[in-house]
């Protein structure tokens, strides 16, 4: 049975370590996320954006496949299927498909509807038990085609929605989503220190891939508990299956059947998994 992410997440805001958020694009992707947090012994988030639920079949789809691939493999650990970025109609859709936690960003409306909409969003998934993260103050970047521009968010606002009864807190420190640019400014530990103060809540940092070690510790330090990676995964996947192509793998027996074609880039997924894991410090948490 898959769980929402309140406990995994509460216990380790306590202990000091965070939880990795790993989003999800299809069967392998979903397959080496669950290997990897079985053989680390943690709990571990998968994670589905509208735009790889979209293009994986729609919210059952994914729902379904989480749940049925987590008890088909027998996995020990505590895991949740979670919506990554959700619109106010994205989270309503993901919450009666089955997911266990959703996060609602209506980081782009003005601040008052951002709180109604949140608002409402908790009551309806508290109701089924369903555990919630919003944003304030947008994560730069760009994901599925939605792009914002790098921000810290304001402690005030991020009090506000805290408020609300929201299990985590997703808030700009600097961070952006995807490859960073090379003139990178690096996390604002300030703004981290003086949100965490303020809303003593779990706090989410979006944008992992390409965070310095040093940097995701302290963060870590300072109340950051859920980390979400997406684009390291897809990096080397790409380059695994890439070099099994370069290497004529596919054209030598059999090489061409998915289920070799895919191996080396999905056993690439297992390995940064389990890296992040590590990293992280949430390895055997869940023993
Ligand atoms: P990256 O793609 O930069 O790892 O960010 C992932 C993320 O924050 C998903 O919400």
């Amino acid at each position: 049975m898959l769980v929402n992410a309140k406990e995994m997440l509460d216990k380790a805001y306590e202990n000091g370590y965070a939880i990795g958020h790993f989003n999800t694009n299809n069967l392998e992707w979903t397959k080496a996320i669950l290997n990897a947090a079985e053989e680390k012994k943690t709990a571990v988030i998968i994670a589905g954006s509208e735009g790889a639920i979209k293009y994986m079949g729609g919210f059952r789809v994914v729902a379904d496949l989480v749940k049925a691939m987590h008890d088909e493999m027998g996995i020990t650990v505590p895991v949740a299927i979670h919506l990554d970025h959700g619109s106010y109609e994205g989270a309503k859709k993901a919450i009666e498909a089955g997911f266990t936690s959703v996060m609602f960003d209506g980081s782009h409306f003005p601040l008052e509807e951002n709180l109604e909409k949140t608002k409402e969003i908790v009551e309806l998934a508290h109701s089924k038990g369903i555990s919630v993260e919003a944003e304030v103050g947008g994560i730069g970047g760009e994901e599925d085609g939605v792009t914002s521009a790098g921000e810290l968010a304001d402690v005030e606002e991020c009090k506000k929605l805290a408020s609300l009864g929201i299990d985590f807190l997703a808030a700009g420190i600097g961070n952006i989503h995807g490859v960073y640019p090379a003139d990178w400014q690096g996390l604002n530990f300030e703004r981290l220190q003086e949100i965490s103060d303020a809303v003593k809540m779990p706090i989410v940092l979006h944008g992992g891939t390409g965070i310095p070690d040093d940097q995701i510790k302290k963060a870590i330090s300072l109340g950051v508990s859920k980390i979400n990676v997406n684009t390291e995964c897809q990096l080397v996947f790409a380059e695994a299956t890439r070099k099994y192509i370069e290497a004529g793998k596919d054209q030598q027996g059999k090489g061409f059947d998915p289920r070799k074609l895919l191996a080396d880039g999905t056993q690439a997924i297992v390995d940064k998994v389990e890296e992040k894991i590590e990293m992280f410090g949430s390895t055997n948490s869940a023993k």
